[in-house]
């Protein structure tokens, strides 16, 4: 095979814009290769396939420092001394669920497939809608929204935080966490992001603990709650100091994702008015196009693994402690499996092979709740509105400052509202 030497440099600002042409360049080569400030970079499918299920080789557990997730970005630099004092008085955690490998990970993993199973995501689409219809309802009127903060953020939020059993009068806060976590989880941060983020950790604690221990005594109907009192048999309850993690990943996971996937597909179909016109006219077809979307521009460009020993990859030294960076995100652009992936085709009869949500044994656990989510956002949308418009002026359409979670700054739309069918 032609060795194709590619830099791939995630963080550079061109790649943060269109990561796309990276992946491109990548499977031209071995696709696999080497950026100097995160790690090794894996673009082929088959790999892909391959590194998700050596859990041995590729560890979910990023820190290693017996310590847990620490939220303190993806860089290798040590902890600075004033950032440890603050993270003092966050409760102690364990590496769990997302960040904990075999054996440990299918325990929990059990539990959260029971917490978000498709009969409780089927249960939760009526309040979706309701939540969708109440938030174009605030807008309706005006002819605009600035839709990401009156639409696709409040939308996932709002129903993570019902689910999750979080009062709504949090939400605002609740959201900061995540945002700051998310930051914590998947970019290199700087001493003063790293300050800013260990207190969200600790508040974010400060919050839910007292909140897991009333569940303890008294139960109701809410996700903490059968989180808190499951057991898997033979080895008790889950300890908060593996809840915090889970709950923290399902906040975390469940809302910038829809958010960006949202934002995301509206500019596609903006840019494509016939598309949007077929949808129209078969929202059945919505469901097509969520999927095609999840592998032609989706929110989550890749994750991270730790490698535990010396091997190599395509060629490639692999030292223990090193990261690898699953380029989920790529995988949607191999030729081999996708042709023409620059072409959005929602016809696409192997669409549901897109590794948008991952693949493997750490596959997305709200797979299912993001894809009602979805569908639901542009039923309701599409549904209501009419002539819909980007206002260019009031958008800014470079994208967030992170390679990992990828969505718009700001979209401004302009719409009629749609007449009632009589
Ligand atoms: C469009 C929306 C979403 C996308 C694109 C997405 C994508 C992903 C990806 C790529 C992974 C990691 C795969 C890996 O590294 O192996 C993941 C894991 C996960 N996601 Fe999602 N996600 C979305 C929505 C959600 C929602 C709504 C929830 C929860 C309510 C959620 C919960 C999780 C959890 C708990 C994990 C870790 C699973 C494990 O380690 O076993 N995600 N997701």
């Amino acid at each position: 095979m032609k060795e194709y030497a590619v830099s791939p440099d995630l963080m550079s600002a061109d790649h943060i814009e269109c990561p796309y042409r990276l992946y491109q360049d990548l499977h031209r080569g071995s696709g696999v290769a080497e950026d100097a400030a995160v790690g090794v970079v894996v673009a082929g499918y088959q790999d892909l396939v391959a590194l998700s299920r050596r859990t041995e080789l590729y560890s979910n557990s990023i820190t290693s420092d017996g310590k847990g997730p620490r939220h303190m970005g993806v860089s290798q630099e040590p902890i600075q001394a004033d950032v440890e004092e603050i993270l003092s008085h966050a409760h102690p955690v364990v590496n769990a669920l997302f960040t904990a490998d075999p054996p440990v990970h299918a325990r929990h993993r059990k539990l959260i497939s029971t917490a978000l199973s498709p009969r409780r995501v089927r249960s939760l689409e009526p309040a979706i809608r309701q939540i969708a219809n109440d938030l174009v309802d605030s807008f309706i009127e005006s002819g605009e929204v600035d839709l990401l903060p009156r639409f696709a953020i409040p939308l996932p939020v709002t129903v993570i935080s019902d689910v999750l059993g979080v009062d709504r009068a949090d939400m605002a806060t609740f959201k900061h966490w995540g945002d700051m976590m998310i930051a914590g989880n998947i970019d290199v941060l700087n001493h003063d992001q790293r300050r800013e983020v260990a207190h969200a950790v600790v508040a974010f604690h400060a919050y839910f603990v007292p909140r897991i221990e009333e569940r303890r005594i008294r139960p109701v109907n809410d996700l903490l709650s059968d989180m808190t009192n499951a057991e898997t048999e033979g080895e008790g309850k889950l300890s908060t100091a593996e809840l915090l993690p889970i709950i923290s990943q399902i906040l975390l996971a469940g809302h910038e994702t829809t958010t960006n996937l949202i934002g995301n597909a509206i500019m596609v179909l903006l840019r494509d008015a016939a598309l949007m016109a077929r949808l129209r006219e078969r929202p059945e077809l919505i469901e097509a196009f969520v999927e095609e979307m999840l592998r032609y521009d989706p929110p989550i460009q890749c994750t991270y693994r730790r490698v535990t020993t010396t091997a190599t990859l395509r060629g490639v030294p692999l030292k223990p402690g090193q990261m690898v960076v699953p380029l989920w995100a790529a995988a949607g652009w191999d030729p081999s499996v996708f042709p023409n992936p620059e072409t959005f085709d929602i016809g696409r009869a192997n669409v549901r092979q897109h590794m948008g949500f991952g693949y493997g044994p750490h596959f997305c656990a709200g797979a299912e709740l993001a894809r009602v989510e979805a569908r639901v956002a542009f039923e309701t949308l599409l549904g209501r509105l009419d002539d819909i418009e980007l206002d260019e002026r009031a958008s800014d359409l470079q994208h967030l400052p992170s390679f990992a979670s990828h969505g718009y700054r700001r979209l401004v739309l302009r719409f009629r509202k749609k007449a009632l069918a009589s």
